[in-house]
């Protein structure tokens, strides 16, 4: 049985911890917001710490979490080294670490091509850090999900379950990582470690080129009959099945693949 215990003042012993890669940004901004307005204590992960530093002051004054509620960690999950310098820091911060009962994969990169002209730089880069640093992370995080019955949810996307042209690796990236959460779920659930991914459709984030662009809302326009709810949707909608698969009443859901993405995946 998992441990929902929640003290939004936050950074006790009871309060459970999420670790959020990508939390500097977008789905992972929101997927923290969540968390943290549920009373979960957390620690912000990405390369820019200044994005990091951004969002735990938005948290902490939209929830009064203290800062050492509210923990960055500035690692690029791409750098072998990664490994070694999260070990470092899980034992040298054992008092968040010991409460860490959800990870959340959402740290990821987009790039379009078509198979013809993709490289393998990009390939191996897209897999590097939509795949393989997820397993990497998994690996060093496991003891603490496995001592808290704790969950692991991957932020991965509907071009995993159906690609369009042009995304050919991005959409095997994230195809594998499908595939590798299932698997994952089979090997953890005799430790009551769940495993489930969410992959959310088109989305209004910074890995579109449209979200700062001056013409947005002629690209909405065209983007958005492609839903049959007729809309993108927004981070925190993401957020919201994110947070619902590691929260209270989801003690008997594994290995799910959930679309969240106003209907594309069927059109
Ligand atoms: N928006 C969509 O339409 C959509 C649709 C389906 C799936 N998704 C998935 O949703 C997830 C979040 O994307 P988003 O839409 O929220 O875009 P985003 O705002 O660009 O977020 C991506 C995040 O990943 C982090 N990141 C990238 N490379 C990293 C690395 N090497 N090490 C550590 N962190 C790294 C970035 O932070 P730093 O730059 O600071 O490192 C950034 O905060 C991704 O996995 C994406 O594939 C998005």
């Amino acid at each position: 049985m998992s441990v929902f215990k929640s003290n939004p003042a936050g950074n006790d012993k009871s309060t459970p911890v999420a670790f959020v890669t990508g939390a500097g940004s977008g789905i992972g901004a929101a997927i923290a917001e969540r968390f943290a307005k549920e009373g979960w204590d957390l620690v912000l992960v990405g390369r820019r710490q200044e994005a990091l530093t951004e969002t735990a002051k938005r948290l902490s004054a939209q929830t009064g979490k203290p800062s050492d509620a509210l923990t960055t960690l500035s690692l690029d999950i791409a750098d072998p080294d990664s490994v070694s310098t999260l070990s470092r820091w899980l034992k040298a911060n054992e008092n968040v670490s010991n409460r860490i009962q959800c990870l959340i994969h959402n740290a990821g990169i987009y790039e379009r091509a078509s198979s013809l002209q993709s490289t393998d730089t990009s390939w191996h880069r897209i897999f590097e850090i939509n795949l393989f640093a997820v397993i990497r992370l998994t690996q060093v995080l496991y003891p603490c999900l496995k001592q808290n019955r704790g969950s692991m949810i991957a932020v991965s996307s509907t071009l995993g379950l159906r690609p369009v042209k042009e995304t050919g690796a991005y959409a095997a990236s994230k195809a594998a990582l499908n595939n590798w959460v299932q698997t994952f779920a089979l090997e953890s659930a005799i430790d009551g470690v769940r495993a489930n991914a969410v992959c959310p459709g088109i989305i209004d984030t910074p890995i579109h080129g449209f979200h700062t662009a001056s013409n947005k809302e002629d690209t909405l326009k065209v983007l958005a009959p492609m839903q049959p709810l007729g809309r993108i949707g927004q981070p925190h909608e993401v957020a919201s099945m994110v947070w619902h698969l590691a929260g209270p009443g989801s003690e008997w859901i594994t290995g799910t693949l959930i679309p969240v993405d106003g209907g594309i995946s069927l059109v």
